[in-house]
């Protein structure tokens, strides 16, 4: 069990404030502080040297695997040679003008420059701002409106909280705000009308953003954003033909697409990009997590050459553009992102993320899938995700309040596996480092079973 009495831990409860936490539990001592020393490949490890494989890699952000010596090399070069210059008015690093040829050498057809900054939140607010920019440019002002899905998640800020589709995000901090629209999320398991096929809910959610489009009227409606795979809503891979439907909808009434690749960016889905394995033709794509592995703190908006031409006409008209962080293109961020790049691309990570991401899916499918409280599993390259249902038959949810989905990652957390329970609804996910081996997936699988059992034998 977890020291809660040793010093550190008391300096936590006293002055950390923790992201996503119940504050007054934590500072109360009613929930674990725990503190984690080191890692290694898929494994963690506390302070009080307990072990646990992290099949969420972090917030799903270190694809590389922890420990990998070589990324930390180049972060500890980079410090020791040049620490830190800004990116203003055309400086650059040998690392960041490196690593932005890298990125657009990697991403789909028809992008052209990176613009970098520290998260994926201030990623998704550049977006935002590059696009009000470039339809104040274009001369239509009135072009502003941006939609995106409930259970879509994009960030916690002003903004990208408001674009944020998650109760949570909203509740108590007068979000959403601004211009943003919600659309139906992809959500085939969920979707309201249980006669459709796949083929017809994939349609009826282009219908429903066309219907919200017309309402609002098209010349007010700048773009769309969404995740290649909704991520953090619940890790749900959109039903076969949904982009190419969306995608016409949006052509038809010249609305740009933001793809929000901070999850699924540089090999999550098995692909370099969720845009190419979708088929997807965005305007701008949000880089973040994959980006460096979370081995420093880097994102970047990839803007596309069509967008990057009327920018272009823009600061001829109007001067040097009025947006960027001190921290932009950061050197030592950079260099960990070019070692991350080229490790991934060494070590043949992408193909093992889509061969041990499969195969972990189908282990939980074959282990889980009959089971009376098991909706749904899914998930897509190395994303996983398995829902919780009172009845299978009839689809009925559990009240809220039962927080099985919570119950359930403790459960599998005792057991030395560290799943997330998803934030809206009883789903348990899984985003391990693309390193996990067949025997690593086992490991996960054979706990889960057992923590599932513990939590439906309760209930
Ligand atoms: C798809 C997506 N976009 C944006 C973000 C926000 O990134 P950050 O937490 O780095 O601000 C996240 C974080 O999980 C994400 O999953």
């Amino acid at each position: 069990m977890l020291d809660q009495n040793n010093e550190l831990t008391a300096w936590d409860r006293d002055h950390f404030f923790h992201p996503s936490t119940h504050m007054g539990m934590h500072a109360r001592g009613e929930t674990a502080t725990r503190v984690i020393a080191t890692a290694e490949g898929v494994y963690i490890t506390d302070v009080n040297g307990r072990k646990s494989l992290d099949a969420f890699a972090g917030l799903y952000c270190v694809n590389a695997g922890y420990g990998q010596q070589k990324i930390a090399d180049a972060i500890a070069a980079q410090a020791k040679t040049l620490a830190y210059y800004h990116s203003y008015v055309g400086h650059g690093t040998e690392a960041s003008i490196k690593l932005s040829k890298m990125i657009i050498d990697r991403a789909p057809q028809g992008m052209s420059r990176v613009y970098f900054g520290q998260s994926g939140s201030d990623a998704n607010e550049t977006n935002i701002k590059l696009i009000w920019y470039y339809n104040n440019v274009l001369g239509r002002p009135e072009k502003k409106k941006i939609i995106s899905r409930w259970r879509g998640y994009h960030g916690s800020g002003l903004m990208t909280g408001s674009l944020t589709g998650l109760d949570v995000f909203h509740k108590a901090f007068d979000l959403p705000f601004g211009p943003i629209r919600h659309t139906e999320a992809p959500y085939f398991f969920r979707r309201p009308d249980r006669t459709m096929n796949k083929e017809q809910f994939a349609q009826s959610c282009a219908d429903k953003l066309e219907e919200m489009i017309l309402a609002e009227g098209p010349e007010t409606i700048a773009a769309f954003i969404g995740e290649p795979v909704l991520g953090t809503g619940g890790i749900v891979p959109p039903p076969a033909g949904y982009w190419e439907k969306i995608q016409a909808v949006l052509t038809r009434y010249d609305i740009l697409l933001v793809a929000d690749e901070v999850v699924t960016g540089f090999g999550r889905l098995g692909t370099m990009f969720g845009s190419d394995h979708y088929g997807m033709k965005p305007d701008l794509i949000t880089i973040a997590k994959g980006l460096t592995s979370a081995y420093a703190p880097l994102s970047g908006t990839i803007v596309s050459e069509k967008m990057w031409q009327v920018l272009v006409q823009g600061s001829d008209a109007l001067g040097a553009i009025g947006h960027g962080w001190t921290y932009s293109a950061h050197p030592i961020c950079a260099a960990a992102g070019v070692a991350n790049l080229e490790l991934i691309d060494e070590l043949g990570l992408i193909a093992n993320a889509a061969d041990s991401g499969a195969y972990l899916r189908a282990e939980l499918a074959k282990a889980l899938g009959d089971h009376k409280n098991v909706g749904d599993v899914r998930g897509e390259g190395m994303l996983a995700a398995v829902e919780f249902v009172a009845d299978r038959d009839d689809r009925v949810f559990f009240d809220p309040a039962l927080k099985i989905g919570p119950q359930v990652s403790a459960a599998l957390a005792e057991r030395g596996v560290i799943g997330r329970g998803m934030p809206q609804g009883d789903i348990l996910g899984f985003a391990p480092p693309f390193c996990l081996t067949h025997e690593e997936a086992d490991i996960v699988v054979q706990a889960t079973v057992e923590a599932v059992g513990a939590v439906f034998e309760n209930v």
